[in-house]
């Protein structure tokens, strides 16, 4: 029988493996950070447009869980672990603090929109500096601002004025 020798990463240069774990790692952050804020939104949401605010906040988490996921298995496909404990998110994440308690939607979704707009700032960080480290998880944050940006739209269209 041909013994199977078990290597746990690919063979991918140790410099761009953990370039690609300081560039996505901020990007797990930010994401998970969003994830959790926008229950928080979609559970305080009062007023106007209750019920679309509501149940789009929710598509948006689903959406912020699923991209952190994309990025974080990017990492550890490579072969590196990724941090995203809930003490180390709250303590690194570029997003900044919601408001505690009950708001009406055009508060909330100016500060949903404020946390996208920081975790898209992390996003292209990332596209930019890993346009040349390493093409493939390049991609992961190229498609992941695009999403982004979608969701960011349809937040902002609740309150665009035209
Ligand atoms: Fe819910």
């Amino acid at each position: 029988m041909t013994e199977i020798k078990a290597v746990p990463q690919t063979s991918a240069d140790p410099d761009v493996t953990s370039g690609v774990a300081q560039f996505l790692g901020p990007v797990v952050t930010d994401l998970t950070a969003l994830s959790v804020d926008g229950k928080q939104a979609h559970w305080h949401v009062r007023g106007a447009n209750f019920q679309a605010v509501h149940e789009l906040l929710d598509v948006i988490v689903d959406h912020a869980r699923d991209y952190a996921d994309t990025a974080a298995e990017r990492v550890v496909a490579l072969g590196l672990p990724i941090d995203a404990r809930i003490q180390t998110v709250g303590a690194k994440t570029s997003t900044t603090k919601m408001t505690a308690g009950f708001q009406q939607s055009d508060a909330v979704i100016g500060e949903v929109i404020a946390a996208i707009d920081a975790t898209l700032v992390t996003v292209r960080t990332a596209v930019t500096e890993l346009a040349e480290l390493d093409p493939v998880s390049q991609d992961v944050a190229i498609e992941i601002a695009r999403a982004l940006e979608k969701d960011r739209w349809f937040l902002f269209a609740h309150v665009a004025t035209k």
